[in-house]
């Protein structure tokens, strides 16, 4: 193994700091599972005003994400992530202080708005910082941190379950907060915004330290040049630019809508639905779940470079349809099936499993991504509010569906979206591996189809070496 250079380095810790968004999104969309049951009791809740505490986060984040994207534009990525994190420290004291229920729910509310913009916003300055060969892994680790975020907050709500002081449950969220806080304060501002906005210099100053001397012209012409007034691109609704909304807006779709928070959120239920009578089994075998979450998602992300995005949505993908087969098929026939506690189990794994080397980093990364700079944050924002509101909807919906079409035609719709997600994800979805963003900008404007935005252009080559 080579040593990591000073540039690598300082990448790295770049983007772990950033991370640090990722890690409060999982835990602020994790920790209210077990929260909510013990401020249920305390102010005696309605089951309405039960389901506004908890969503009062996804709101949040959906209005966070739709309101956000012209501001990453035009202030800045850094800027927006320092204001995210001060957003967050605000909405967690709020959350561990309140008297009252609507005072909580507004301060979820707050944590969601913060939610919902450090989950793009963290991932599009990381993917304009990272040089090609290591955006994807760099970018990933954003969905690391999320992933442990969520068994962090498992396990914060099992530590304070005995006392039940759900207010340190939600208030715990500021630790990471105020890092994030004072660690962004010390980072650069990203050199693409930097170019965006006029400050030529400035950017060359920020590329130094990381890149190699030698590299540091061709890319900034290169990202100059991406800049350049062309003659339609200027607005993210414009005819060239539907494409790159249709691949954000359908992966965030199928993010979402292949069901994965069912199980991020529900697992418990479903655990009990299939046999786990008791409810600390049903907690552990959750539990279980999150950890397998990040092992796969460590997995993941040395592949993404090396192996690319488009193989690893591919495999991922076709072991979220196996599972949610065999668990419809499971829940289907159960009594043929004898152990179908453990046969659920063995499915959530492989879903969860096939989640984490797919759906899961591709989602953000690839969002990242295909934007021209101009309209990068409008274009992610779109996109990311499209993620929430699939998110809700499919978390407002699950239960309703389990009652009305049974556990097994649930799992089964998610499988047929699964098969509707594979197709997309073949047709239309770019391989933008170790491709420069203004390749992918070049091939935009170039209107190449979909499917080729991530290949080299055919005379110059990689814009880089232009
Ligand atoms: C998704 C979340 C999900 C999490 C699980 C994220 O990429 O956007 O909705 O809960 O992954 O790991």
């Amino acid at each position: 193994m080579t040593a990591l250079s000073r540039q690598q380095w300082y990448l790295g810790w770049i983007s772990i700091v950033a991370a640090l968004g990722g890690l409060l999104f999982g835990y602020d969309t994790g920790v209210i599972s077990g929260a909510i049951l013990f401020i249920r009791h305390q102010f005696t809740l309605s089951v309405l005003q039960t389901e506004f505490v908890v969503s009062a986060v996804l709101m949040g984040a959906f209005v966070g994400a739709l309101s956000s994207g012209r501001l990453a534009d035009s202030l800045g990525r850094r800027f927006l992530i320092i204001v995210t994190a001060l957003l967050f420290i605000v909405g967690s004291l709020l959350s561990a202080f309140t008297p009252s229920i609507p005072l909580l729910i507004f301060a979820r509310f707050i944590v969601g708005l913060a939610i919902g913009i450090a989950a793009f916003v963290a991932p599009l300055y990381v993917a304009e910082i990272a040089p090609q060969q290591y955006r994807g892994r760099l970018v990933a680790l954003n969905q690391l941190a999320v992933t442990m975020g969520i068994v962090g907050s498992y396990l914060i709500d099992y530590q304070f379950a005995d006392a039940a002081n759900w207010r340190m449950m939600l208030g715990l969220g500021v630790v990471p907060a105020l890092i994030l806080l004072v660690g962004m304060l010390f980072l650069p501002k990203s050199p693409r915004w930097l170019v965006l906005n006029g400050y030529v210099s400035k950017a060359r100053q920020v590329l130094l330290k990381l890149r190699d001397k030698s590299q540091v012209e061709a890319e900034l012409n290169a990202i100059e040049k991406s800049v350049e007034p062309k003659k339609e691109s200027g607005a993210l609704f414009n005819k060239r630019l539907r494409p790159v909304l249709f691949i954000g807006i359908g992966l965030a779709f199928f993010q979402q809508a292949t069901g994965i928070n069912t199980i991020i959120y529900y697992a418990p239920i479903i655990f009990k639905t299939a046999g786990f009578h008791h409810a600390s089994a049903a907690i552990l075998a959750t539990l279980g779940l999150g950890l397998v979450n990040v092992l796969a998602t460590v997995i993941a992300i040395p592949l993404i470079d090396k192996v690319g995005r488009r193989p690893l949505l591919l495999l991922g993908m076709t072991g979220m349809l196996v599972s949610l087969f065999l668990l419809a098929a499971g829940f289907a026939m159960p009594n043929l099936v004898t152990h179908l506690r453990w046969l659920t189990f063995a499915s959530l794994l492989i879903y969860i499993v096939g989640f984490a080397i797919g759906l899961g980093p591709m989602a953000w990364l690839v969002i990242a991504e295909i934007f021209p700079l101009r309209v990068r944050g409008e274009g992610m924002s779109v996109a990311s509010a499209s993620n929430w509101g699939c998110n809700l909807l499919v978390a407002m919906t699950f239960l309703t569906l389990l009652n009305f079409m049974g556990t097994a035609t649930t799992f089964l719709l998610y499988g047929l979206v699964t098969i509707l997600g594979i197709a997309f994800v073949y047709f239309y979805l770019p391989e933008t591996k170790n491709v420069s963003l203004e390749t992918i900008e070049a091939n935009i404007e170039a209107g190449k189809p979909m499917r080729e935005l991530g290949e080299s252009l055919p005379v110059v080559g990689n814009l880089l070496t232009d």
